[in-house]
């Protein structure tokens, strides 16, 4: 083909794309100064040059697609559910160090093909989890009996301790293959199959616990670490004669040591009143700045047919697994128990830990000032389904949708007040960057995250003047964020901060962390890639409250805090209403 026939090939192609598209991020380019390539992002990807390369097409030429909050636009010409299948479960991936050396987690095979699950009988008594901090000595007496059972059963039996832990196991590291696509694994991290997985994985659980003890009310504790009292280790998980008792922890971290939820190894001289605030403010940006609709809550749509860990919500992230290497023994390779995917099952600190997560979900739906606040809708997330092992032994196949009644599955959490809502973060004095204070350096993207780099991303003043309605939010979007999955990753991203160094990590202008345990290789196509994924901050908050709402760029800085990493890009994109 001579080049001009190419070139008239590739618009063709692109007028069909971007006819056919039902919906898609929008196409916004980012300014990075000076401007790498003048190349639109979608000539790019047509072409197969690196679209990993910020564009600095004028807004004139972008396309305006939009999007319902589906999250990201659809990647594959696939889709459909991420559906689980016990035949298609075999080796993990595990990290170096991970013991025992030969471990296989793929659950017993059953006797029979799987039940589909029903809800339980609305007559069943309701189980009402309990706050640790406030459960007192007999209800925390019977999860440790419940433990010291689970543990009692033969390693065969699919309710026993051992094969609880695994579960987790075989559902992280790549040893479930996707049903059509055993090439791609089933990964139940890092995109929206995170909060229904662990509920589904939860409940049962407790009704396995509940059946050991003949006690059909029985109801797990939870670890409340977002309210002040909570946030210790609960004190029944550390006598070391205790069944809830696990020595792979970190030791510096038993009680009275208050809980660092931004906690990446290095222990921080705070008071037990700076933590609980710093503890607060964090769970603010979580809950609500960086949460104000399902897929930056929930997590980004994962379909049959794509690579896992396309992006995860905002509390996945951090608390909850910064909670994870908090908990694990930071002296161990691999931060185990609970400080790596494989062996954090094997804590029974685990699924207080879960619990809470998971009454995070419930608290985050019910918050009334955002009318935002709802699960997806989305087929694919509705019909993704589990497998587990009941009470009975039975084999049965769970569905996000019929997971997302917690009164019809007949359990509850005893009310915990939410004092973080009222913890909006305050600006930090003299760090914000005022127009014409900064020049970012050139950067061409990717780029190697090993010192912290300062960026100005343009806004698209051309959809921000659009009738506000159809705005769900503005996201800062850091694409491709890519490792090797060999070490927990952290970076932290700054908004508009000269001096980042000033900024707390409780600070305004921080505007969010990225953080990852341990991936080895998931995806047979990505050798040597353990992750490729995508991080998504709503900026609409940050903004108000740094006085930058009319700017027309945002200077973003990214610093690296644990492991290597590499960025694809940066950009402003919008999240629009039908
Ligand atoms: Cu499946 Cu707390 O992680």
């Amino acid at each position: 083909m001579t080049s001009g026939l190419r070139i008239a090939a590739l618009c063709t192609l692109l007028v069909c794309a971007s006819a056919v598209v039902a919906y898609t991020v929008l196409l916004l380019s980012v300014s990075v100064s000076p401007c790498a390539y003048s190349m639109s992002r979608t000539l790019l990807a047509v072409t197969g040059l690196d679209s990993y390369i910020v564009s600095c097409a004028d807004e004139a030429s972008t396309v305006e697609l939009l999007s319902s909050d589906g999250g990201r636009a659809k990647t594959t010409a696939t889709g459909g559910p991420i559906v689980t299948d016990l035949l298609l479960c075999g080796k993990p991936n595990l990290p170096p160090n991970a013991f025992p050396v030969n471990l296989q987690c793929c659950p017993p095979m059953p006797a029979s093909e799987p039940v589909n699950f029903k809800l339980p009988d609305p007559s069943e008594p309701l189980r009402t989890r309990r706050p640790a901090h406030v459960a007192g000595a007999e209800y925390m007496a019977k999860y440790e009996r419940a433990i010291a059972l689970m543990k009692a059963l033969p390693r065969s039996d699919p309710r026993s301790f051992y094969q609880q832990a695994n579960i987790h196991c075989a559902y992280c590291t790549g040893a479930y293959r996707q049903v059509g696509h055993p090439e791609l694994a089933v990964q139940v991290h890092y995109s929206w199959l995170f909060f229904p997985f662990h509920r589904a994985y939860v409940y049962f659980f407790e009704r396995i616990a509940g059946k050991l003890l003949g006690d059909p009310g029985f109801a797990l504790p939870f670890w409340s670490w977002d309210v002040p009292e909570g946030m210790r280790m609960p004190m029944a998980f550390v006598n070391s004669s205790s069944p809830l008792y696990d020595p792979l922890r970190n030791t510096r971290h038993a009680p009275p040591k208050l809980v660092d939820l931004d906690f990446m190894g290095a222990e921080k001289n705070y008071t037990d009143e700076q933590q609980i605030i710093h503890n607060l403010r964090i769970m603010y940006k979580q809950m609500i700045s960086s949460a104000p609709l399902a897929s930056l809550f929930l997590g980004q749509p994962f379909r049959a047919g794509d690579s896992d860990k396309p992006g995860p919500g905002s509390v996945e992230m951090y608390p909850h697994n910064t909670l994870h290497v908090w908990s694990g023994d930071i002296s161990r390779p691999n931060t185990e128990d609970m400080g790596d995917n494989y062996s954090a099952g094997r804590d029974p600190l685990f699924y207080a830990h879960h619990a809470n997560v998971d009454r995070i979900w419930e608290a985050w739906r019910h918050i009334n000032n955002n009318t935002f606040h709802v699960d997806f809708k989305d087929p694919d997330w509705l019909n993704s389904s589990f497998l587990f092992y009941d009470e009975e032994a039975r084999l049965v196949r769970i569905t996000v949708h019929d997971i997302l009644d917690i009164e019809k599955l007949r359990y509850a959490y005893h009310g915990v007040s939410l004092p973080w809502l009222n913890a909006r973060p305050p600006t930090t004095p003299n760090v914000n960057v005022k127009k014409g204070n900064t020049s970012p350096r050139f950067i061409r993207f990717p780029v190697s995250l090993n010192v912290a780099q300062t960026i100005e991303v343009r806004r698209p003043h051309m959809l921000r003047n659009k009738p506000k309605k159809r705005i769900q939010g503005e996201v800062l979007v850091v694409e491709h964020i890519v490792s090797d999955g060999t070490n927990i990753v952290k970076f932290d991203v700054f908004v508009n901060a000269r001096e980042y160094e000033k900024v707390k990590p409780s600070g305004r202008e921080m505007a969010g962390s990225f953080v990852c345990l341990k991936h080895n290789d998931m995806d047979g196509s990505l050798i040597g890639k353990g992750l490729n994924s995508t991080m998504r901050i709503a900026l609409d908050e940050i903004l108000e409250d740094l006085g930058a709402n009319e700017d027309d760029s945002v200077i973003v800085t990214l610093v690296p805090r644990h492991g290597n990493v590499r960025i694809g890009g940066i950009k402003i994109d919008y999240i629009i209403g039908e």
